[in-house]
């Protein structure tokens, strides 16, 4: 991954340009699109995604899952929000997954996030654009929820050494889920679930009080209740307060 590194100065969406790449068949598996500034950087749900220009990573790993069934895209989110999890912790400590695939700090913040869109092709997937963004080194942010591993740390970090290693990190769990041996990624999700085994606070259609138990295959999440039912949730928010 990362032979073919596209590299713009400015962009709307690094996740936009890669998917005008693999239309027209200018990108295959690994190309990467990566920018110094997004002047439409996409979240989840159709948040946008802010980032200080030339502080951050911002970018999108072009890949190719065809091993993988269209049901079967969480595994994907699985294999990158760990390796992203697993390297960050080198850095700094309390770092969780926020269910689906947010990283963040338990008591400070959301430190990265992750997009991933899929092309799916016949029973499989064609392609998938997944687009990375991790504050490094802002320090400054206007969303209070957001931090930086500079904020975290105190100090300022190579972001080119970062992304290097997080390619590799990728690369490692791709080739592990290629093979199938997707079962020690999903116990590593589990055990960095920000709020998993603990009684916290979802917002679904309603507030609720439950605990996450588990991720289903589909990526919906587990969450047994306070009278001992059990059902699966795509909710909006995770243990907020
Ligand atoms: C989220 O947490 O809501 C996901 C954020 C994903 C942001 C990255 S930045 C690079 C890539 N290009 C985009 O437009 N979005 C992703």
């Amino acid at each position: 991954l990362g032979k073919d590194i596209i590299s713009l100065p400015e962009c709307h969406s690094t996740n936009d340009v890669a998917m005008e790449k693999i239309k027209s068949r200018e990108a295959a598996e690994g190309t990467i699109v990566i920018t110094e500034k997004q002047t439409k950087g996409k979240g989840q749900r159709g948040n946008v995604w802010e980032s200080q220009e030339g502080k951050n990573l911002t970018f999108s790993l072009v890949l190719s899952p065809k091993f993988l069934q269209p049901m079967q895209q969480f595994d994907l989110n699985i294999a990158i929000s760990i390796a992203i999890h697993e390297l960050l912790s080198e850095y700094v400590s309390g770092l969780k997954i926020k269910w689906p695939n947010d990283i963040v700090h338990e008591t400070d913040g959301k430190v990265g996030g992750i997009l991933i869109e899929n092309i799916i092709g016949q029973g499989c997937l064609e392609f998938s654009i997944a687009g990375i963004g991790l504050n490094i080194n802002q320090r400054f942010f206007e969303n209070l929820s957001a931090t930086s591993l500079a904020n975290l740390s105190g100090f300022d970090f190579d972001k080119w050494e970062i992304f290097k290693l997080l390619i590799h990190k990728i690369e490692i769990n791709y080739l592990e889920l290629k093979k199938g041996n997707l079962k020690k990624m999903y116990q590593y999700y589990l055990n960095n679930l920000f709020r998993y085994q603990e009684w916290a606070s979802f917002s679904d259609s309603e507030n609720f009080v439950g605990m996450i138990i588990g991720v289903q295959d589909d990526g919906r999440l587990i969450i047994q209740k306070e009278d001992g039912s059990q059902n699966y949730y795509a909710v909006k928010e995770v243990g907020f307060l």
